[in-house]
């Protein structure tokens, strides 16, 4: 059975240490051969920028080989299964899938049907992991590795985000306090500490992650104006006064729905680095999973 990676508990936290250190040698911008004459393919049934370029460029760093199927123009526009597809891909002998999909699942249920590593690079509004493992990096970059206790508010459609389900597994895990800040629209339930206005915690936060609305996961019952949600979730320089706030946002950041101009340009925010950040993790995880295939 090949190692994959599905969500953040696949996971323990000894190997997560182990991949950050991995991580943190990466990034010396260099390129590395410990996967040279694999292969990897990329499969994205979802848009994405970052994800799937910093997961490409993550393999060809380390002298990988990298096949993306165009999705778009594949058979399942002939009406091929989804799982088809992959077992097909799978036939030819890639060391590993890596797999985003609108739906919740479907990469999970991928890996009974190869036999290389899966990685999932996002699935509806269940789970992120390279995400929140670089979110994590970066956070412990940041404080020098001193984390027990801060406190972080995830502010945002935190309901219909896969980046917020995996962080609150992680960063609770790895000792933080987790604060959920959301209109009542895009509260999970749950158990954490919640409000919906985040001046009444501003003072007490360490980091805050914005996140954009997931309207694509809206199905019209959500009746919030942008501009009524900006007003009280938007992250302005006014908001954030002199406070020593770590800000951070997964992207594709909404300006000023999420993250005002002025803000994005404030030395706090740190939205860049997490992307540079993301190569080293994903080289790490990439690393780590197809080696452990032995
Ligand atoms: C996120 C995603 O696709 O889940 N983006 C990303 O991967 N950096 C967040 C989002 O789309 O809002």
């Amino acid at each position: 059975m090949s190692a994959s990676l599905i969500q953040t508990n696949d996971l323990d936290s000894q190997t997560i240490e182990a991949i950050f250190e991995d991580a943190s040698q990466y990034l010396d911008g260099k390129f590395y051969d410990d996967l040279k004459h694999k292969l990897i393919i990329t499969l994205f049934f979802e848009n994405s920028t970052r994800t799937k370029s910093s997961f490409e460029i993550a393999a060809k760093r380390l002298g990988a080989s990298v096949v993306h199927l165009d999705v778009a123009k594949s058979s399942t526009k002939k009406g091929e299964t989804l799982f088809d597809t992959a077992a097909n891909l799978d036939a030819m002998g890639p060391d590993a899938i890596i797999v985003r999909h609108a739906t919740s699942g479907v990469p999970k249920n991928i890996t009974d049907f190869a036999q290389c590593s899966i990685v999932n690079a996002g699935d509806g509004n269940h789970a992120h992991p390279t995400q929140a493992l670089l979110d994590l990096f970066t956070i412990r970059k940041h404080f020098s590795g001193n984390i027990q206790g801060k406190k972080i508010a995830i502010v945002g459609d935190i309901k219909n985000s896969r980046v917020a389900s995996s962080n609150m597994e992680l960063l609770a895990r790895f000792g933080l306090e987790v604060i959920l800040v959301a209109p009542e629209v895009f509260m999970p339930q749950t158990s954490l500490r919640s409000c919906d206005d985040i001046r009444e915690v501003i003072d007490e936060l360490d980091i805050i992650m914005s996140l954009r609305t997931q309207t694509e996961r809206h199905d019209g019952s959500v009746i919030i104006s942008t501009e009524d949600y900006a007003k009280k979730y938007c992250i302005t320089k006014e908001l954030m006064g002199d406070r020593d706030i770590l800000l951070l946002h997964p992207g594709p950041v909404h300006r000023n729905i999420d993250i005002s101009d002025e803000m994005l340009l404030d030395p706090r925010a740190k939205v860049l680095e997490q992307v540079t950040n993301g190569v080293a993790v994903r080289m790490a995880v990439l690393k780590h999973l197809i080696l452990a295939n032995g």
